[in-house]
């Protein structure tokens, strides 16, 4: 039976509430071979009662960095795990906030910036330290001075000569990673960012410097991690192109004037969102680098709305897919650092493990994990990463509590994720933990539905409408 669709005006939104969804007669699963589905309906159907989830599709399109490349001042780093600016501003405008906003998990800044466009105070948290460079270089207020000297330092850079020296790397991967002489003029280039002696000018430099290195490398963003561009997909499989070969298909020939090219236009790009974007705010975000699971320590002020997204459930590590910025913009000098920053990160991946005990039990997760045929997950890890995931939020959302004023909300975007044919639902289990704190459940909605590998999706046939990403509301 087809889901039955009502059209409802939720809080301003435009929604439509999904019941009776997948009212499938529960032995229909028997014959498929399948109580593990029909046992994972029968606990979804559990956390979902008393609870109205609608689809909202008019937040399809805001809840990813769709057009981030093109928007101002989001376009200054390839930050892909972002939502967008008007999603925020949404949420502000419904709720009615004035006071503090804050965002434990602020990647690029995009929360900071909403409450920055609305001259509201902002407090943005990050373990990343290049999402903490590009959050504070993003929501820096520039002066007229500071404009001057931006301006200065690009046509420095335009008229910069090439390498006379051989610059070196701790990052040993380096040389895969790039065509020789990129990683020289790349390195050239630090060189001389790292001499700008005004900060805030060499912050904002080197964000733009930061923002080419994709680019300019042989490898890119995808899917989980970082992938090498010379390995293309064939109908027989996947080949390796001769590095060489792949890079003189792909560069031009003067690997300097290249670089220089690229990191020059993405400085005027940033002058211009500088010059015509900014200034009208008085109202300037604090961000601070180190774990959202203590960042009562780092500071005190009472919270009107958290809006966040938090790394989801999904083995995705944040510290992975920007290895290359990290090491050759030196945030990192070797393993043991790449270690230990993968360590204080959200329990979300395998790599981010660490030895603290579990102290959140809940009983539907339990249940969820025992369905999971764990001979054929890719690591013996992912149950403790589950449950570190929702111990994790459990510590965030108590901290949360005890510091939103009364009548405070907290916004979430989160994606369910799936292991080895289970669904792991947690938007719905987010909220059964914070119905226990105490929270209300104002609303969730449903943005829209993930894809996942052909071998998931036919494990998933008929929870496949469990895969999807919502936006939670929540209210103290
Ligand atoms: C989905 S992204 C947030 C994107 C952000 N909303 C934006 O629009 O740019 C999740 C972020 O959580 C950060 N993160 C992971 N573990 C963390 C922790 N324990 N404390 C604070 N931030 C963490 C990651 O570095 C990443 O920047």
């Amino acid at each position: 039976m087809p889901e039955v669709l009502h059209n409802i005006h939720c809080d301003g939104f435009e929604a439509i509430s999904l019941t009776a969804k997948s009212s499938k007669n529960l032995s229909l699963f028997k014959s498929e071979d399948s109580n593990r589905q029909a046992e994972q309906l029968r606990i979804f159907r559990k956390l979902e009662k008393k609870l109205l989830l609608f689809n909202t599709s008019s937040f399809e399109n805001q809840v990813h960095f769709q057009f981030a490349y093109q928007t101002p001042v989001q376009r200054w780093f390839p930050y892909r795990e972002g939502y967008s600016v008007e999603l925020v501003n949404s949420f502000i405008k419904s709720l009615k906030i004035s006071g503090n906003i804050f965002d434990p998990f602020s990647g690029s800044g995009t929360t900071l910036l909403a409450a920055r466009n609305n001259n509201i105070n902002s407090l943005g948290v990050d373990v990343n330290p290049i999402s903490v460079l590009v959050a504070r270089v993003e929501n820096e207020k520039y002066s007229t001075f500071n404009i001057n000297n931006i301006r200065s330092q690009i046509e420095t850079i335009k008229a910069l000569e090439r390498p006379k020296q051989e610059y070196q790397t701790t990052f040993n991967l380096a040389n895969k990673v790039f065509n020789a002489d990129i990683l020289q003029s790349l390195l050239h280039f630090k060189n001389y960012i790292k001499s700008i002696e005004d900060k805030k000018i060499r912050d904002l430099v080197f964000v733009a410097w930061l923002s080419i290195i994709e680019e300019v490398s042989n490898i890119k963003k995808e899917g989980n991690g970082i992938k090498y561009k010379n390995r293309k997909r064939t109908p027989s499989g996947y080949i390796n192109i001769d590095k060489e070969v792949w890079e003189n298909q792909n560069f031009p020939e003067d690997k300097f004037v290249f670089v220089k090219f690229k990191l020059y236009n993405q400085l005027e790009a940033i002058f211009y969102d500088v010059v015509n974007s900014y200034g009208n705010c008085e109202k300037r975000p604090k961000i601070y680098q180190g774990s959202c699971l203590e960042f009562n320590r780092l500071f005190s002020d009472e919270i009107e709305l958290t809006f966040f997204s938090p790394p989801y459930c999904n083995c995705f590590d944040y510290f992975e897919i920007h290895k290359v910025e990290l090491w050759l913009g030196d945030f990192i000098k070797d393993k043991e650092d790449f270690r230990k920053l993968r360590n204080t990160g959200f329990r979300s991946n395998t790599n981010s493990l660490n030895y603290k005990p579990i102290v959140y039990k809940n009983k539907n997760l339990e249940s969820l994990i025992s369905l999971i045929d764990t001979e054929r997950l890719w690591s013996k890890k992912i149950p403790s990463v589950i449950r570190g995931y929702f111990d994790d939020t459990n510590t965030l959302l108590n901290k949360l509590y005890d510091q939103t004023v009364h009548g405070g909300h907290v916004g979430i975007v989160v994606g369910n994720s799936a292991y080895s044919g289970v669904i792991i639902p947690t938007d719905t289990l987010i909220v059964e933990i914070a119905q226990q704190i105490g929270f209300k459940v104002k609303n969730i909605f449903v943005t829209r539905h993930l894809t996942t590998s052909s071998q998931q999706k036919k494990k998933l046939s008929s929870l496949k409408n469990y895969l999807r990403e919502s936006v939670i509301i929540i209210e103290k």
